[in-house]
């Protein structure tokens, strides 16, 4: 093996053109989905306090900023939507007419080669916002699947191309697989939310989708921070159930289980860089504190060399903005 003086690393970091070169990892803004917030109404685009740059938009206010979208390149949106009225079964979430719905006709019509992904989840739409039934103070695992099922299919019978389940009810992917073959929808791709944790990060999200849990809070249904093996059971389990992508979430706190699920599964890997991770970037940007064109390439780079083959993340817009001026 070489030595010093006749090994030097640092041959290869001399310039740009070398740098680039012999780099590992790069981000592409086709890795990138954009999560967006949908809320029921008309004429609306409000600000969201805690996600400086990211709106809520009603449906018809949509076509303006999915054609900037596909202008950037991003090949892929993940829906969340916010309906008017909330009941304790959730109802709205699965409604032909409900907000999400809408979005993807409209979506649907204005760039109709844009991937639709749609959240499937109660809880922004439960009067309680846990994202199941609740009976006794718990959430109800067996009797929210149908639900679940059911919100899938208005999604995909609306347009969508992948439903996301991010609920972490047990055998969600199973009932949701089940009922998209059973009405034709063979070919619709689940991406399963598989190891989510209870997470402190999910702060802003809970402030923009209205859906903070009124008691109690999530930790009888997501993961257990703390625990990696866990996560790889939970994605053995959803890939068995048919999941086609599996997820981890959060990214940043969790890139050794982004990793650790890289390793073991071949799957399409998909890690989401949350609302918190978010807010902490713009949070220090606009005290001056760091510089964001630096600090988020670095930080979405992270998770791909972490393992992750495809990152949601709010900077998706910015990001592919700023490859552009390059
Ligand atoms: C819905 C859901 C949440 C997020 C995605 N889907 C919130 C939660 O589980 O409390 C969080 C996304 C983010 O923080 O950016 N269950």
């Amino acid at each position: 093996m070489a030595d010093f003086p006749q090994m030097r690393l640092r041959r290869l970091r001399r310039t740009n053109a070398l740098r680039a070169l012999v780099r590992e990892n790069r981000v592409e803004v086709g890795d990138l989905i954009y999560p967006m917030f949908i809320v029921e109404g008309k004429g609306i685009e409000e600000k969201i306090t805690s996600m400086p740059g990211i709106f809520r938009h009603s449906p018809d206010r949509l076509p303006l900023e999915i054609e900037e979208i596909a202008r950037l390149k991003i090949p892929a949106v993940l829906l969340f939507g916010i309906p008017e009225n909330k009941d304790e079964t959730g109802s709205r979430a699965y409604h032909p007419e409900g907000v999400v719905q809408q979005a993807i006709r409209v979506i649907r019509k204005s760039v109709p080669e844009l991937i639709v992904i749609t959240d499937v989840c109660l809880c922004e739409y439960t009067s309680h916002g846990h994202c199941g039934i609740v009976s006794n103070e718990q959430v109800d695992n067996d009797r929210t699947l149908p639900l679940l099922a059911k919100i899938a299919l208005s999604h995909v019978e609306a347009g969508a191309d992948i439903v996301a389940p991010s609920d972490m009810m047990d055998g969600r992917v199973k009932i949701i697989r089940e009922a998209l073959d059973e009405k034709g929808f063979q070919h619709i791709a689940i991406l399963s939310y598989a190891a989510k944790y209870a997470s402190a990060f999910y702060g802003p999200f809970r402030e923009a989708a209205e859906s903070t849990p009124q008691f109690g809070d999530r930790r009888g249904y997501q993961m257990d921070p703390p625990n990696v093996r866990e996560a790889l059971r939970e994605v053995k389990q959803d890939i068995a159930e048919g999941a086609d992508i599996i997820m981890v979430k959060p990214a940043l706190a969790y890139l050794d289980v982004i990793r650790q699920v890289r390793t073991a599964f071949n799957y399409p890997l998909a890690a989401y860089n949350v609302s918190g991770e978010y807010a902490m970037v713009k949070a220090a940007a606009q005290r001056g504190w760091l510089d964001e064109r630096q600090v988020v390439p670095e930080i979405l780079t992270a998770i791909k060399r972490a393992g992750a083959d495809i990152i949601l993340t709010y900077h998706a817009k910015e990001f592919a903005r700023w490859l552009q001026i390059e």
